[in-house]
């Protein structure tokens, strides 16, 4: 196995894991969907891009993919709660069926953004779901689906970025502390 890059403390969650629970969540979401004729996926740049491609092809319900793409920190691994709309979708979802995409939730603000901001566009409904929830008590917002629940750290890997890298490795693993704090 390849040396780990040296910013990076421990691998918490393996490929064959991620791909396995994706392919859960898809199988879930295809049930959950059944007697719908279309389906809204909304995946939140950048950190949900892989997640959300996965996803989307292991899903056998009828559906189209849009993006939208949030800032809420920077390059930093900390949250004022201030979240900011960068690039908006690129049709309307009124009466549309839509499950938000997330990589993770921490506090939850920007889950909280998005899910009120779409809500108020009256969608037919409206679903969240994130690969990864930190274990801390979030605002209150729904999840309907979550991947996995992960420690309070900073995760990198399978789209999720500390200050834009680490992106593209295939497991998602622990940085380590003296990197971010
Ligand atoms: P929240 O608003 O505090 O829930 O933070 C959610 C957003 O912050 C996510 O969309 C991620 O982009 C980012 N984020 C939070 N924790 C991590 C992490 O551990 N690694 C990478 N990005 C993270
Ligand atoms: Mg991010």
């Amino acid at each position: 196995m390849p040396a780990l890059h040296p910013d990076i403390d421990r691998i918490l969650i393996a490929e064959d894991q991620i791909q396995k629970r994706v392919a859960e969540i898809a199988a879930e979401i295809d049930r959950d969907y059944q007697e719908v004729d279309q389906v809204v996926l909304i995946g939140i740049l950048k950190g949900a891009f892989i997640f959300t491609a996965d996803l989307s092809r292991k899903m056998t319900v009828p559906h189209s993919v849009d993006f939208m793409a949030i800032s809420s920190y920077g390059d930093l691994a900390s949250s004022d709660g201030a979240v900011r709309l960068i690039l908006d979708l690129r049709k309307p979802i009124t009466n549309q069926h839509v499950i938000v995409v997330e990589d993770i939730v921490d506090t939850g603000h920007t889950m909280n953004y998005l899910y009120q901001t779409l809500m108020g566009r009256s969608p037919a409904s409206l679903k969240t779901c994130t690969l990864f929830k930190k274990k801390r008590d979030s605002l209150d917002v729904p999840l309907d689906y979550i991947g996995f629940e992960l420690p309070d750290v900073w995760v990198v890997g399978y789209g999720l970025d500390y200050a834009d890298k680490h992106r593209t490795l295939p497991y998602v693993a622990a940085l380590k502390k003296e990197v971010y704090s």
